[in-house]
C-alpha cells in the first residue's frame, strides 16, 4: 500500500463563530452565459436508477457516499466496518487488486443496499506502466498521443480495480517555479483544452461502462496554477479575464468532453477559497456550463477552509462546503461528522444531499459498478506492464521530447560512437526518470537512458558515473514511498574525485551524454522553487565536461523549464526528454540514434532566467511597442525559447499562407492553409501552428493568441498543403469592459509557422 506523507491541517485559526450558512458573495459579479456549448446528457436511466435507491437510503448512508476514506490516512484501518454499515462512498490509495476486490465485496454483500465503493486513485501518467509526464504529453502537440496514453493507462488501472482517475489536470500555468507546472499542458488555454479533452476521451473511453474506463477528474478547479510567487498552496488572484480567457477554458473543454467528476482546488481564489466558491462550483460549473457530474474536494481542504479563514470551525466548514456545490469529500471527516445535524438544524436541504448523493450514484451506475465492481485478475495479469504497455510508453516518449539545439548536426549519432560515456546524476536513475505522481510504478520496471544506450549501442564502450549528486533537503510529499537516495559523497574529497572521474571518463570518450535536471521529488506537488538553476553542482559539471572541448549532448530531465541559458550557448546539442517514464531510457536511445526523429515543440515559454516569470506569450502589447523585448535594463526580456518552439532532425520551410477569405461572417468557421516542406533528406514531424490577433476591440486583446495547429510527419523533401479551421467561437472572447462574453467586428492577423515567432501573415475581417 501507498505510505504517503499525511498532510496535516494546521491549528485552524478559529475566527469568532461565524455561522455563514452559505454562500458568499460571488467572486465576480457578472453571470454571462458561457460561449453556448454544453456536454452531452446522460442517460435518464441512470438517474431512475439512482431515483429509486435515494428513496431508501437513511440520512448517514446518504452521507456515507459522500465520504472518500484514504486508506493511508488514520482514517483508513477499520474502514471495513463502515462499509458494511454504509457510511463510505468511495476509497483512495488501495492498490491491490486482491485488497480492492475483499473491500468491494463487503460492500456488495455485506452492506444494506449493495452499493459499490468507487476507487480512486491519481492516475496520472500511468499506472503501474509510466507515461511522460503531461507537460510532455502537451509537448508532443497531438492530442491523440495523450489520449492514447490516458486510455493505456485506463485499462492498466482498471484490471487493479481502479475506476477514477484524479486527473487530468488542467490547470493552466505560466510560473515554472510552481513544481505542479509539470502535471498540466502549460501555459496556453487552446492548447490545455486540447489536452484536457482528449485526455477525457483516453480515460473514459467510447462507453463509460466498459470495465477498461476510468471515470476522469479534471482538477484543481479552478486557478490553482495562479498561485502567488509560484508557490504551491497559495492564493490565486485572477481576474476575470484571466479566469474566463485563460484559466477556466481548458476545464470547459474538458467539462464538454464529458468528464465525469471535478475535484475543487485547494487555495482560494479572489480571497473565496475554491473548495467554498459557490460563484465557482454552481454558478460557472452548474448554470454556465451544465455540467452533470459531481464534484471531489482536494485532500482535506474541505476542512481546510477553516485554515483559509473562511469558515469558524469543521461545521460550518461541512455546511459551506456542500451548499457550494462539494458532493464528496476527500480525507477529512467534516462531511460524516456534522452533515447529519447541519441537515437537522435546516442549514443545508436533504434536497442538497440528495442532489450530491445522486450525482455519485449516478457516476457509480455509468461505470457499471453495480453489475460488476471488482478486478478482473486475469486481465490485470495480462496488462499489467505488458509488451503493448511498454511499446505505448516507449513512442509517446519519442513523440514528446524537444529538441531545443543541435549545432553542427551533433544529433543523431550517425553510427556507434566507439566510446561513449553516460554521466550525469539522472543516468541511471530509475525512480527519476519515472517523475513526481508515478505512485503505482516501480522504480525496478524502469529503463534508464543508461540501460538503453547500452541496449542500443551494443558494440560502445560505454562509461558511467554520476560526476554530482542532487537531493532535496525538504522532505517531498512523497518522501515515504521514493525517499530522496541521501547522497553518498559525504566529503569534499569524495565529490571532488567524482567529479573529476567524471570529466576523465568525458575527456576519455568519443562522445558524452549528460542527464542533468531535477530529481522526481523536485517538482510536483510541494516542490515549488525559488530558482531554476540546475540544483546542486550540476552547472559545474556542465561546464567542466563542455571545456574538454569533447562532443556533449545535454539530455534534461526536469518538470519546468530550467536556467539552461549558458547551456543554450555553449552545449551543441539540447534534448529535453521531460520525465519520459518506464521506458525513457529506450526512447532516449531511440531518439540519440535516430531511430525517431524529435518533433516535440515547447508548450510553455522558456525563461532566461527567474527573474523574468511568470511569462507567457500572449500578453499584451502595452506603450512604446517597438521595445517589446526590453522591459528589464539588465536582461532581455524576451525568453530563451519561445512557445511552440521545438528543432527536428530535418528542416522544414512554412510558405504561402492563405485565408480562404478576406472577411469573414461571424458564426462561420475560417479556413487558413500554409504549405509545408520537408527540406531535407530525413523524414520528420513538423507542427503548423495558427495564432490571430484582433486588431481592436472592447479590452486589449493578447499579441497572439493560438487557435490551432496540427502535427504532421513528411518524408524526404516531401510538401504538404495544410488547412487549418479557425472555429467561430476561438474568436468570442470575455470582455473585462462590457463584463460579457463578446466578438467583435474588426481586422485580425493570422500568423502560421512552427513556433510563435510565426512570420507568414494575413488577415482579415470580422463582419456581423
Ligand atoms: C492533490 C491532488 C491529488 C490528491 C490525492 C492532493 O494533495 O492536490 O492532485 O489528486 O492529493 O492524492
Amino acid at each position: 500500500m501507498v505510505i504517503r506523507v499525511l498532510r496535516s491541517v494546521s491549528a485552524a485559526a478559529v475566527v469568532g463563530s461565524l455561522a455563514l450558512s452559505c454562500c458568499m458573495t460571488p467572486t465576480m459579479g457578472a453571470q454571462q452565459a458561457a460561449p453556448p456549448t454544453a456536454p452531452a446528457p446522460i442517460d435518464p436511466a441512470a438517474y431512475r436508477f439512482a431515483d429509486k435507491l435515494l428513496k431508501q437510503m437513511t440520512l448517514e448512508e446518504k452521507v456515507g457516499q459522500m465520504t472518500q476514506v484514504a486508506l493511508n490516512s488514520p482514517d483508513g484501518p477499520g474502514v471495513e466496518d463502515r462499509i458494511r454499515k454504509g457510511l463510505v462512498g468511495s476509497l483512495l490509495f488501495i492498490k491491490d487488486p486482491n485488497e480492492i476486490n475483499r473491500m468491494q465485496k463487503i460492500a456488495m454483500e455485506e452492506s444494506r443496499l449493495h452499493i459499490p465503493l468507487l476507487i480512486g486513485f491519481d492516475v496520472i501518467h500511468g499506472y503501474r506502466t509510466i507515461y511522460p509526464v503531461p507537460l510532455a504529453m502537451a509537448a508532443s502537440w497531438e492530442p491523440e498521443t495523450a489520449e492514447k496514453a490516458q486510455r493505456m493507462a485506463a485499462r492498466e488501472a482498471s484490471s487493479f480495480g481502479i475506476r477514477w482517475a484524479f486527473a487530468p489536470m488542467v490547470d493552466i500555468a505560466r510560473d515554472p517555479r510552481w513544481g505542479r507546472i509539470m502535471e498540466g499542458a502549460g501555459e496556453d488555454p487552446y492548447l490545455g483544452a486540447r489536452m484536457a479533452e482528449a485526455q477525457v476521451r483516453g480515460f473514459q473511453g467510447k462507453d463509460l461502462s466498459d470495465p477498461d474506463t476510468l471515470l476522469a477528474c479534471v482538477k484543481h478547479f479552478a486557478g490553482y496554477g495562479g498561485a502567488v510567487g509560484g508557490r504551491d498552496y497559495d492564493s490565486a488572484n485572477l481576474s476575470d479575464d484571466q479566469l474566463y480567457n485563460v484559466y477556466l477554458k481548458p476545464y470547459q473543454a474538458a467539462v464538454n468532453a464529458g468528464a465525469g467528476s471535478l475535484m475543487s482546488a485547494y487555495m482560494d481564489l479572489n480571497s473565496v477559497p475554491a473548495t467554498g466558491n459557490k460563484w465557482l462550483l454552481h454558478d460557472v460549473l452548474r448554470d454556465q456550463w451544465k455540467f452533470p457530474g459531481f464534484v471531489v474536494s482536494d485532500w482535506e481542504s474541505v476542512k481546510s477552509l477553516t485554515t483559509h479563514g473562511f469558515t469558524a470551525d469543521d461545521h460550518d466548514a461541512a455546511v459551506r462546503a456542500v451548499n457550494a456545490g462539494v458532493a464528496m469529500e476527500m480525507t477529512s471527516h467534516t462531511y460524516r461528522e456534522q452533515l447529519p445535524s447541519a441537515v437537522q438544524k435546516g442549514e443545508v436541504s436533504i434536497a442538497t444531499i440528495d442532489g450530491a448523493v445522486r450525482e455519485i450514484l449516478v457516476a457509480k451506475y455509468r461505470l457499471g459498478l453495480f453489475k460488476n465492481p471488482y478486478a478482473d485478475l486475469q486481465r490485470n495479469a495480462a496488462e499489467t506492464l505488458s509488451e503493448e504497455q511498454r511499446a505505448a510508453t516507449r513512442h509517446a516518449a519519442t513523440r514528446t521530447a524537444v529538441l531545443l539545439r543541435n549545432e553542427g548536426k551533433l544529433l543523431p549519432m550517425k553510427q556507434a560512437p566507439r566510446t561513449l560515456a553516460v554521466i550525469g546524476p539522472l543516468a541511471d536513475a530509475q525512480a527519476d526518470t519515472m517523475g513526481s505522481w508515478s505512485l503505482a510504478g516501480h522504480p525496478e520496471d524502469t529503463i534508464t537512458v543508461l540501460q538503453g544506450l547500452k541496449k542500443r549501442f551494443p558494440t560502445s564502450e560505454i562509461r558511467s558515473t554520476k560526476g554530482v549528486e542532487i537531493w532535496r533537503d525538504q522532505r517531498s510529499i512523497f518522501d515515504d514511498q521514493f525517499p530522496d537516495p541521501k547522497p553518498t559523497l559525504t566529503t569534499e574529497e569524495a565529490k571532488k574525485a567524482e567529479f573529476d572521474r567524471a570529466i576523465e571518463m568525458v575527456r576519455n570518450s568519443d562522445m558524452t551524454v549528460l542527464v542533468l535536471g531535477e530529481a522526481q521529488t523536485m517538482s510536483g506537488e510541494r516542490a515549488s522553487r525559488a530558482s531554476l538553476t540546475l540544483p546542486g553542482k550540476q552547472q559545474e559539471l556542465l561546464e567542466a565536461a563542455v571545456a574538454t572541448g569533447k562532443p556533449v549532448v545535454l539530455v534534461l530531465m526536469n518538470g519546468r523549464p530550467l536556467d539552461i541559458t549558458w547551456a543554450s550557448q555553449h552545449v551543441p546539442a539540447i534534448l529535453d526528454v521531460w520525465y519520459p517514464g518506464t521506458e525513457g531510457g529506450n526512447a532516449v536511445a531511440d531518439l540519440l540514434s535516430g531511430d525517431a526523429n524529435p518533433g516535440g515543440k515547447l508548450p510553455i515559454t522558456w525563461p532566461r532566467s527567474v527573474g523574468q516569470v511568470p511569462l507567457y506569450y500572449a500578453d499584451n502589447l502595452t506603450q512604446i511597442a517597438s521595445e517589446p523585448n526590453t522591459r528589464y535594463w539588465d536582461s532581455s526580456s524576451a525568453p530563451l525559447y519561445p512557445f511552440g518552439f521545438g528543432l527536428s532532425y530535418s528542416s522544414f520551410a512554412v510558405s504561402n499562407v492563405h485565408a480562404a477569405s478576406e472577411t469573414l461572417r461571424m458564426g462561420q468557421p475560417l479556413q487558413v492553409s500554409v504549405d509545408v516542406q520537408n527540406t531535407s533528406d530525413t523524414a520528420g514531424d513538423d507542427v503548423v501552428q495558427l495564432y490571430v490577433h484582433q486588431r481592436a476591440g472592447s479590452a486589449s486583446r493578447p499579441v497572439r493568441e493560438l487557435k490551432a495547429f496540427q502535427r504532421i510527419s513528411l518524408k524526404p523533401h516531401e510538401s504538404r498543403t495544410v488547412t487549418l479551421t479557425l472555429q467561430p467561437n476561438e474568436l468570442t472572447y470575455w470582455s473585462a469592459s462590457s463584463r460579457s462574453w463578446v466578438t467583435e467586428p474588426g481586422t485580425y492577423d493570422v500568423w502560421t509557422g512552427d513556433s510563435v515567432k510565426a512570420d507568414l501573415h494575413t488577415t482579415f475581417t470580422l463582419v456581423r
